[in-house]
């Protein structure tokens, strides 16, 4: 029945359904912790690893422009999260908006599409992980085996073919996955001081970074600041900063996590907004002023490398070697807590879907003593660790951009039909000049799909089609028949 489909869910009773009655999650998240939460889920591998490729592939110091630019696009999107999210308080996320404004069958399309974000999130970041941790270690002369620090299988983009490496598994990476998993499980208060403690490291880092660099710069690198393009699309020039912009996305990936957590704010509806903006503003600033100092002390010629802060403090000489292993420190920390909130917000998801029945409901259950949704964080856990320990980084990093970006879409476009729709629900948080917001924050999301490979829409497509196989054939059956 098509009807069956599009069987939406009430928000008085998504918000009933989520009240605490001593035995659901645990109300404990304060606005500074959900600020933290998303300022840990976003300061990772796209600051550390990325942003010096896009500079000396795309943009140039121009890179500085790409960051602005990206940072504009995810500014409108966090608007309408924070609207949604203080307007349905509850676990799941843009997975939870979808059932109470598209239906059952939209919900289930998020869901699924939500797994290639915060699992395939985890998965990516933990790569990135293992090779910094390698690298640091190196440092103090300690090798770890090449066989056991990669991935055994990786792909070639120019051939489209896959071929094994000689390596066996990515021991680093399936450890930190491991380690982050049984952390969640012990408590969303105890995952939350360790959030915090990563995320102070982390800012102190950069910040060092930016207070000591910033005597180093040589205003010479900023020249030309958009270098000329050199006659292909995305080489420099303003296209350049286009393609930068596309890849550094990734870089704003994770304030959205923090609308999953909803289920354990003390005031969701009032700290939902702070965390999801607060976060994404601190990290903007830190993103733009990073990239002036990081391309005003080296040219940016010098950054394709997959350390590039190192890289750049070790090229202005003996002066900032002392700064050279707080960096990877720093690094660390930031891939560190990227994986533990990507690690608590997937499970959050299943758990929505399986209380609504879309998943086994043995999923939902909550542990007595610990008040975490163990059984999905262990699921969770265990497939991240799999996917992280055998493929390749690039891979698993444009699969987790293309699944944000179709989630940022279909939450404005969710944010514009509420406001037709159901115009009396309660708005503790309301996106200003609707309907301009979700409609811009629609459309570059959409741009920004429309610029990625085709072997990664491919991907996303044959990623959907199994999530359809899925629910037709368990859960139509098993979720809610009937408009609640
Ligand atoms: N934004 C996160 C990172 O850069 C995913 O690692």
């Amino acid at each position: 029945m098509a009807s069956r489909l599009f069987i939406k869910k009430s928000i008085p009773e998504l918000i009933e359904q989520a009240e605490d009655r001593g035995q659901g999650l645990r109300r404990v998240l304060g606005p500074w912790n959900l600020v933290s939460l998303g300022i840990g889920a976003i300061i990772g591998a796209g600051i550390f690893v990325l942003t010096g490729q896009a500079a000396a592939q795309y943009a140039g110091p121009a890179i500085v422009l790409s960051f602005i630019l990206s940072g504009i696009g995810c500014a409108l999107a966090g608007l309408c999260y924070a609207e949604m999210a203080s307007m349905i308080p509850v676990a799941g996320s843009a997975y939870t908006y979808a059932y109470a404004t598209l239906g059952q069958f939209f919900a289930w399309i998020i869901g699924w599409d939500l797994i290639l974000e915060y699992l395939f999130g985890a998965s990516t970041v933990a790569v990135g992980w293992s090779g910094y941790v390698v690298s640091f270690l190196k440092d103090f002369g300690i090798v770890l085996p090449s066989e056991w620090t990669q991935s055994p299988f990786t792909f070639d983009p120019k051939t489209h073919t896959w071929a094994t490496t000689g390596a066996i598994l990515n021991l680093p990476a399936v450890f930190i996955i491991a380690l982050m998993t049984t952390l969640l499980v012990i408590g969303i208060r105890e995952s939350a001081t360790m959030n915090n403690l990563v995320v102070m490291v982390k800012i102190f880092v950069l910040l060092l970074f930016i207070g000591a660099g910033i005597f180093f710069i040589n205003p010479d690198n900023w020249e030309p600041f958009i270098p000329p393009n050199e006659g292909k699309f995305g080489i420099y020039g303003w296209s350049g900063i286009l393609r930068g912009a596309g890849v550094i996305f990734f870089a704003y990936i994770g304030f959205d996590a923090v609308s999953t957590a909803a289920q354990e704010a003390r005031n969701p509806q009032r700290d939902m907004p702070i965390g999801i903006l607060g976060s994404l503003g601190i990290s903007t600033l830190l993103y733009v002023v990073v990239a002036l100092v990081l391309t005003g002390i080296v040219s940016y010629k010098m950054l394709n490398v997959p350390d590039p802060i190192a890289v750049a403090v070790d090229a202005v000489g003996p002066e900032l070697f002392w700064l050279r292993p707080l960096i990877k420190i720093g690094a660390i920390a930031g891939l560190s807590s990227v994986i533990l909130v990507m690690l608590l917000g997937q499970p959050r998801i299943f758990y929505s879907m399986a209380r609504d029945g879309l998943l086994p409901k043995y999923f939902a259950a909550v542990h007595a003593r610990f008040r975490t949704p163990h059984i999905t964080t262990i699921v969770t856990g265990i497939i991240a660790a799999i996917f992280a320990g055998l493929f390749p980084i690039g891979i698993l990093g444009e699969l987790v951009s293309i699944g944000t970006l179709l989630a940022f879409t279909i939450v404005c476009l969710g944010v514009i039909v509420l406001r037709y729709t159901r115009p009396d629900i309660p708005r503790p948080f309301k996106t200003p000049l609707f309907p301009w917001v979700p409609i811009l924050g629609a459309g570059i999301s959409l741009l920004q799909m429309l610029s990625l490979p085709w072997d990664t829409w491919l991907r996303l497509l044959l990623w959907m089609a199994l999530g359809l196989l899925i629910y037709f054939t368990y859960g139509r059956r098993h979720g809610a028949s009937r408009a609640s």
